[in-house]
């Protein structure tokens, strides 16, 4: 069994020879919906990961898996074209490997996105929510196990897991685009069963304005790593129980391509606003 570190290693020599030794500083997530992004980075190496030694490959449906590595709005960004998540079977380690990643390359911000129900009830499919804070119900932690002090604390403080500044800078380019950003907490379950009505009704009661099946891994690793994170939902759809209808993933899919236009005009927009 090889140790993160020499894994990490072998990832790193290949994937900086294919980039050239480009240097990102702000890493992109880009979930449900927001995977065109990737298309508008410029002078980009892209990478897919079946290619980089020991990267987890992607299996759903939509979620293309390619790391692409170029310029965007003026910065240098590394973005993952596909996330892994747990429900597909991949451990944590693996579902949050990219985060390590990044960390290794020097990205020093983290703007993850993702697809969500809506449990607060003044939320309505297509709006897009800021991540303030998250619950972690997914019966596990990314950071299980042992603690390599290199990559980070044993105990990494989660007080502010959603950097205040980068909040404040989505709420600007939210207002620079008359975009209504809506904010709120994410709850994590595992899935890939949608939720029932009565856990929608424990999550209100917990305080959760939304919830998804990922994310939270690897806003947990980024904090791990001294990353600063910036989290965005697209609400895709009213949580299970909320509306007197079934849930479906071509509901998912279709808000998130209506969506996807103006998700990506604000998450251009927060990059090119980055200090
Ligand atoms: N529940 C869990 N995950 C989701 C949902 C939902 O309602 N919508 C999009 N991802």
């Amino acid at each position: 069994m090889h140790s993160i570190r020499r894994k990490l290693d072998e990832s790193l020599s290949y994937i900086k020879a294919e980039a050239e030794n480009k240097q990102p500083q702000v890493g992109l997530v880009l979930g449900s919906g927001l995977g065109p992004l990737g298309n508008e980075i410029s002078k980009a190496s892209i990478i897919d990961y079946k290619n980089i030694p020991y990267f987890p490959v992607s299996t759903v449906e939509g979620h293309a898996g390619k790391l692409i590595i170029g310029n965007l709005e003026g910065k240098e960004v590394i973005a993952c074209q596909g996330r892994f998540h747990y429900y597909e079977g991949y451990d944590l380690t693996e579902v949050t490997y990219p985060i390590r990643i990044m960390q290794a390359l020097g990205v020093h911000t983290l703007i993850v996105t993702n697809a969500a129900g809506g449990i607060n009830k003044s939320f309505k499919p297509g709006d897009i929510m800021l991540i303030e804070d998250h619950i972690n119900l997914l019966g596990s932690n990314p950071l299980r196990g042992k603690n390599e002090p290199e990559l980070g604390p044993r105990f990494p403080d989660m007080t502010e897991a959603y950097a205040k500044e980068l909040k404040n800078l989505a709420t600007k380019a939210a207002n620079e685009l008359g975009i209504t950003l809506k904010k709120g907490v994410y709850a994590a379950f595992s899935g890939p069963s949608y939720e029932t009505p009565a856990e929608i009704r424990f999550l209100r009661l917990v305080g959760a304005d939304s919830v998804g099946m990922s994310t939270v891994p690897e806003v947990i690793v980024a904090n791990h790593a001294n990353i600063k994170v910036l989290g965005i939902s697209c609400i895709t759809n009213m949580a299970s129980g909320v509306l007197d209808r079934k849930l479906s993933h071509d509901e998912v899919v279709d808000t998130a391509n209506k969506v996807q236009a103006s998700f990506i005009k604000l998450v251009k927009k927060i990059i090119a606003l980055l200090p």
